[in-house]
Formats: C-alpha cells, structure tokens, sequence
C-alpha cells in the first residue's frame, strides 16, 4: 500500500489518481484475482487534455495499485474512452502461446480533424497485452472501424462475447444513439443495427450492453447503459440505462421509460467489467464521481476527480418494469472500524459521538415507517465554518434530498451549488434501509436494498467534524442503526 494522501478533499477509500486529471473509467476486465482499471487521463494538468489510459490494479476492490500509463496519444491521435475483453481463445491471434491476450478497444480521436471540421476524426482502434494486461501494444492495422457515418460523435467502444451467436459485440455511442457492430476476431467489425429514442437531440456517450439474469428467477434480458450529456436527474451529465432484448443483431427496449441508474449529479460514464466473477446475474461497475458542468474547477490542487465505489448490479422486476439496482461492493465494510449504534428514537435532534471521523464514515439504517411521525427525518455533516451538507428524507412526499448548497466554499462553479438535488424514495412501506457512505468529499447513498442509488460530492473547507441526526415535527424511529468508523486505503 502507497503512502498516506493528506492532500485537502483526498478521499480516503476511493480510488483517485495521483496526480492530475482523471475522467472515464475505461477497459475494466478481470483476470486470475486481479482487478484492473483504466481510466481517461491528462498526466500533465489538472485538467482536462490530450487524453491517455491511466491504470491501477486491485485484489480487492478496494486497495489499488497505481500502474504506469498504458497508453499515450500517437500519429492517430488522443486515446479516448473503450473497454477491455479477455480474448479466452485467443480469436484476435494477438497470442503467440497458450495466454489468452487482453484487447483494448478504444477511440482514437484526432484533434486536428476536429479543427479542420472533418466528420471522421473520430475512429476506433485496438491495444492488446500478452502479460495479462500489465504493458500494451497498439495494433498496427488501426483503425479496425472507420467512421463513415458522416456523424462526427463516434465513440467509446464498449465490446462483449455473446455466446447465442459466438460474436464480438461492439456498442459505440454514436452522436443521439448507439450502433452495435459484430465481429469474430476483433479486428473485423460489420454494423448490425442502431438504438435510439425518436426525437432525442442529446449527446450519448460510454454506453455499456450485456445480458443479466433477473434475480430469483431463470430469466435473463438485456441491460444497455448509456450516459447522457446533458438534462441528468440533478442538472448537467448522468447515466442511464435501458432493459430490453437483444436477439444478437437488434436491441428492443421493453416499453416504458430510460430509467437513471444515479440520481445524484456526480455518477457519470458508468460502466462494468469483462470477465468478473460475477454471482449469478450479478455484474461489477464503476462510474465517474463528478459532472462535466463544473469537473474542470471543483477546488483539489493537485489531482482532479475520484471514481465511485465499485458497485455490484443486479436485475430485479417482473415483466415490463425490471430496474436495477446497485450495491457497494461487500470488501469495502473490510474497512470498517469501531461501530457506534445510533439511538432508536430521535426527536428533534442528537449529535452522534463516537470514536469515528465523522467526514470518513459507513451508515448502516433501517428506519421504521409505521412507528416513525416525522414529516422529515435526515443526517447533517458539518464543521466549525458552519458549511454542511443535508440529507433529508421526506417521509410525506416521498422523496430525498440532498442539500450541499451550503457544503463549502463557493465560486468555482455556479451550476454546483445552485439548489438541492432531490430523487424519488418510496416511503410507502414498513421499513426504509439507507447504506450511506461519506468519505471526505463525497457520499453515496444506497436505499430501499439498492433501488436508490445517489451520489453526489462536495468541497468544505475544512473536513466535516459533526454529525447530527434530525428528525422534524414528530419521531424518528430506527429498527437498526449504526455508525462504522472506516479506514483509510493509505495506511
Ligand atoms: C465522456 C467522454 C467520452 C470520451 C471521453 C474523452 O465523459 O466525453 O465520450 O471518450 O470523455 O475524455
């Protein structure tokens, strides 16, 4: 483990590069107990530029192991966001022996023909490794997939095997949709079809497709992910996602609407593994822990953005309303430190004490709804300058609230701090369990068993140092309740 980051907003069991700027994770694939993940990386400033793969690797999911760059812009250009397939019988024949080689698929985005406005600067190309994704060699016949749309947004590879028909899959984000492309060795790739909403005018990027088992059950549909530019739940860019059918050339969404997979304002470009050994139907992801309305300024110094968690989906539903839902991978409560039970009844309001660092914690609830009278119940971190953040539960309505209008200093950005971030919480039943995860700069929320993912972040001036349970105009009842101090990766 590397030495301890005390850099002001570092967070503490989030995956951050070390030094400047991060944006998509990229290429995530499995192998032989080793997590690696790739990411969008400007190695020489805090912001955004000519975009490399970072990398790092982990055992647990927790812990991560910084790698050298993986790969850096050539004559074709920035290497913009892809993914990563373990080729198991070696179909690309990257594999001079009986390792299956990794291969990365990528775009490769040439800035000077964006300039001169030419509509094909935006093209795909492969990398592969024959050491188990540690060094890469780029392909010497890039690119393997032309753009000859004549629609300028090209992008972000994201390949998967689909046994029905022994084919590659590549789904590219392409401008208001998506094309997926088949191929048997990687290298040729023949467009099969398109997916798109009638009307749609904004961007799509990083989309994801893969089949899923419904939990509790011997079905499987098709989930497609795609993170969308502009109009997220909260303001700015999200991720949403699409349950429906793939027969190996079409994909039909079941009637019905494009479902967030976050409700918070920074969970973006979300995407999942190749390879992991996924439970039955389950299946790993991670997503980008900032906003393109402010990434560029939020107030770190020396590196920009952390991802998410890693995050276990899972299908759940019946016929014509399947959602997802997400979880903390289980080997982050491996952090957790001393517990510090909450009391069972709240009135009013009660600052929790205990041997933890309230800006670094892991809650455990399960409210009680039919004992609990309170209209609105909730959690409050703050610090000595008075700056906090609020998460509010409003029982009547239905809905939660996150509230970091107040978190820190202001002036970095407009769009961040311009009012609360809501998402509907169904408040209708007996119990409400909430998970929430606060490390330094960020929390995620998980409630209703995964049904409510949210994640948002924030800049206080200095850590957050109270934490205060609320509850208004009545009672708030917990069945469980518990505050786990979390460890710090650094130490
Ligand atoms: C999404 C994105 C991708 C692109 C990458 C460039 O955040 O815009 O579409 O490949 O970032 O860094």
């Amino acid at each position: 483990v590397e030495s301890r980051f005390s850099e002001p907003h570092r967070p503490q069991f989030h995956f951050t590069p070390e030094a400047n700027w991060m944006n998509d994770p990229n290429g995530m694939f499995h192998l032989n107990g080793e997590y690696h993940l790739f990411y969008q990386y400007y190695p020489d400033s805090t912001v955004w530029g000519p975009m490399h793969w970072g990398h790092a690797v982990s055992e647990d999911l927790v812990r991560w192991k910084h790698l050298p760059v993986a790969l850096a812009p050539d004559s074709l250009g920035y290497i913009f966001s892809g993914s990563a397939v373990v080729d198991h019988r070696n179909s690309s024949g990257f594999s001079q022996d009986s390792t299956p080689p990794i291969v990365a698929a990528f775009t490769h985005h040439d800035p000077v023909g964006e300039q001169a406005g030419t509509d094909d600067f935006q093209v795909q190309s492969l990398a592969y490794s024959v050491d188990k994704g540690y060094t890469w060699t780029k392909y010497d016949g890039n690119p393997v997939l032309p753009n000859d749309t004549g629609i300028r947004d090209f992008r972000d590879p994201k390949i998967i095997w689909n046994p029905q028909t022994e084919q590659w899959i590549m789904t590219l984000a392409v401008y208001d949709r998506v094309k997926f492309y088949g191929s048997p060795d990687l290298k040729n790739w023949q467009y099969l079809s398109e997916f798109g909403i009638e009307g749609d005018t904004r961007l799509w990027e990083c989309p994801d497709l893969f089949p899923m088992r419904v939990s509790d059950s011997r079905d499987y549909k098709w989930v497609l992910i795609v993170s969308i530019q502009q109009e997220g739940p909260n303001g700015g860019t999200g991720t949403s996602y699409f349950v429906g059918d793939f027969d190996g050339t079409n994909f039909l969404a079941d009637p019905g609407q494009q479902q967030w997979l976050d409700y918070g304002a920074d969970n973006y470009a979300f995407v999942t593994w190749d390879n992991a050994p996924a439970t039955w139907g389950r299946r790993l992801g991670i997503g980008w822990m900032s906003n393109w309305q402010y990434a560029q300024q939020v107030p770190t110094a020396t590196w920009r953005s952390a991802m998410t968690v890693p995050r276990v989906l899972e299908l759940q539903g019946e016929a014509g309303a399947y959602h997802l839902i997400a979880k903390p991978v289980p080997s982050l409560a491996g952090l957790r430190g001393e517990a510090t039970p909450l009391d069972s009844v709240i009135t009013q309001s009660k600052i929790v004490n205990g041997n933890f660092d309230p800006s670094m914690a892991d809650l455990d609830l399960v409210v009680d709804l039919q004992e609990t009278t309170a209209s609105v119940f909730g959690i409050t971190l703050s610090n000595a300058q008075g700056e906090q953040v609020e998460i509010a539960i409003d029982r009547i309505n239905g809905l939660m609230r996150v509230d970091r209008t107040q978190s820190g200093p202001k002036g970095f950005s407009e769009d961040f701090f311009k009012r609360p971030h809501d998402a509907p919480l169904n408040t209708s039943r007996a119990t409400l369990d909430l998970r929430l995860l606060f490390d330094v700069a960020s929390v995620e929320i998980f409630g209703n068993r995964g049904a409510l993912n949210f994640t948002d972040i924030y800049f206080p001036s200095s850590p957050y140092s109270q934490m205060e349970i609320w509850a208004r105009d009545g009672e708030l009842h917990l069945s469980e309740g518990m505050v786990y101090a979390m460890n710090s990766i650094w130490e």
